[in-house]
Formats: C-alpha cells, sequence, structure tokens
C-alpha cells in the first residue's frame, strides 16, 4: 500500500511520482512496478547530496551538498523539497542553476528536507 509523500520511480522510462493521497496497492508503469525511492543520509559522495539546512531571516535556505553538487545536462539536482507537518514545499531546478531552494518556514517546523538527484537518486537531511 502506497503511502502519502512516498515517491517512486520507473526502471524504464524514468518516471518519478509522488504519492498525494495514498491508496494503491502498488504503482505500475512501462508495465512493470514502479520503485519505492528510499531516502540516503550517508553513502559514498554524501557531501554532494545531503540537504544543509541554513537558517535566514525569511525562514531557511537549503543547499544541496556540503561541496555543491554539479548542475550539468545529465547529471543535477531535479528538486528540493521542504516538508511540513501540512504542506509541501518543492523548487524545480534545471542543469545551470544553482541547487539550492529556499522555504518560508522556520526550521522547528520543518519534519524533512529531501533532494532528487537524476543520478544518484533520491537523499535528505536526516
Ligand atoms: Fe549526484
Amino acid at each position: 500500500m502506497t503511502q502519502l509523500r512516498e515517491l517512486y520511480r520507473c526502471e524504464i522510462c524514468g518516471n518519478v511520482v509522488e504519492i498525494a493521497h495514498q491508496g494503491a496497492p502498488a504503482l505500475v508503469c512501462c508495465e512493470q512496478p514502479m520503485i519505492k525511492l528510499e531516502a540516503k543520509t550517508e553513502d559514498e559522495g554524501q557531501e554532494k547530496h545531503v540537504p544543509i539546512i541554513e537558517e535566514t531571516d525569511n525562514g531557511i535556505n537549503v543547499k544541496v551538498g556540503s561541496i555543491e553538487h554539479p548542475m550539468e545536462e545529465k547529471h543535477y539536482i531535479k528538486f528540493i523539497e521542504c516538508l511540513l507537518k501540512d504542506k509541501i514545499m518543492r523548487v524545480e531546478l534545471k542543469p545551470g542553476q544553482t541547487p539550492e531552494a529556499k522555504c518560508c518556514a522556520s526550521k522547528e517546523d520543518v519534519l524533512e528536507v529531501r533532494e532528487f538527484c537524476t543520478i544518484h537518486g533520491l537523499w535528505k537531511n536526516k
């Protein structure tokens, strides 16, 4: 059974979907089950992937990696999400942009920050 806010990826076409209303026993794409993405926090290359949260006067600023992640044509951060109790704030990025996102919420209200790398998958801050 899918759960709210889970992310799934199709290994054939690369589609990534997020559950906005749970219910389906399984998601299917390209005639096979989609794979649930599990966010990593530690691994080889974590210094370029784990989101770093900085508090600002207007909320938080999220940077991807203590060493800035590449934003190249085939290898880049597709999106950064801030998960709060009753909302998700997602910033969609393109190659050439800086892998950062501003979120107008206090750090205490942010349950989780996660980002999706086109090559290395899903990562979260804790
Ligand atoms: Fe990456």
